[in-house]
């Protein structure tokens, strides 16, 4: 079998806040468990940047030496194809879903370090019909094998079944929460929903906090200038 690889350009500008933030949610798995290692991104709306912390956070688990796959079912709003400007054709989840391709031929290297992934493949029009099937199972369980983390990202849990379809099959889950966007009832709901799934929430990410009018920040800007003494 000859290995399928693509070319992925990461648009993330430095971030020194956000990339600490992720650090310290890479530390936090870590310490999570052996057993953790299915772990689902989730959110309430779309656009709360699940995306963007799953494959932050693949890239920080690949530095360390661990083997990661991303695995996109977000089937209804794939982003990383167009958002790391991958050229090349590829095939993808909802294909291997709906029996048009074989799971080995769905799995990409990349140029990152120790990360693969596996895009969404094209919409389809009954994501959470496809993600219920056996053959997601099936998927999940032959990359347990494989990597040391699979990190799923999924859609909002907020009105669809997806992301709960898929945290059933997972070890773990992340919710990704913007900040001043989501209420604590709403916020509240989704982790139950997640809980009724039978899976363990690892932890919650909050999200595009306004540095300059947070108090946060000045909690930051303290410590930082405090290191510099
Ligand atoms: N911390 C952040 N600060 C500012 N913009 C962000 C942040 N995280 C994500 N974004 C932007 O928000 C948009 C949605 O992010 P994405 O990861 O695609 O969300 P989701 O997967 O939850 O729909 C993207 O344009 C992304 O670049
Ligand atoms: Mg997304």
């Amino acid at each position: 079998m000859t290995e399928r690889r693509v070319l992925m350009t990461d648009p993330r500008q430095n971030d020194y806040f956000y990339e600490e933030a992720i650090k310290t949610l890479r530390t936090n798995i870590q310490f999570s468990g052996t057993g953790i290692r299915l772990i689902v991104v989730t959110s309430c709306y779309p656009n709360e940047g699940k995306s963007d912390v799953t494959f932050q956070l693949a890239l920080e688990i690949g530095k360390m030496g661990k083997k990661v796959l991303v695995l996109d079912a977000d089937i209804r709003k794939s982003c990383y194809v167009s958002r790391f400007q991958v050229k090349q054709k590829t095939e993808g989840l909802s294909q291997y879903l709906s029996g048009q391709s074989k799971a080995q031929d769905i799995v990409y290297s990349t140029n990152f370090h120790n990360v693969d992934i596996i895009f969404a493949g094209p919409a389809a029009p009954n994501p959470s019909e496809l993600l219920a099937q056996e053959s997601f199972g099936a998927l999940l369980h032959a990359m347990r094998g494989k990597y040391d983390y699979v990190l799923v990202d999924t859609p909002p849990i907020g009105n669809l079944i997806d992301a709960a379809v898929a945290a059933r099959q997972c070890d773990g889950a992340i919710m990704v929460i913007e900040s001043d966007l989501v209420s604590r009832k709403v916020a509240v709901k989704a982790k139950q929903q997640l809980e009724m799934s039978g899976c363990h929430i690892l932890g919650a990410v909050l999200n595009k906090v306004d540095m300059k009018n947070n108090k946060y920040y000045s909690k930051y800007s303290y410590y930082y200038s405090d290191e510099k003494k």
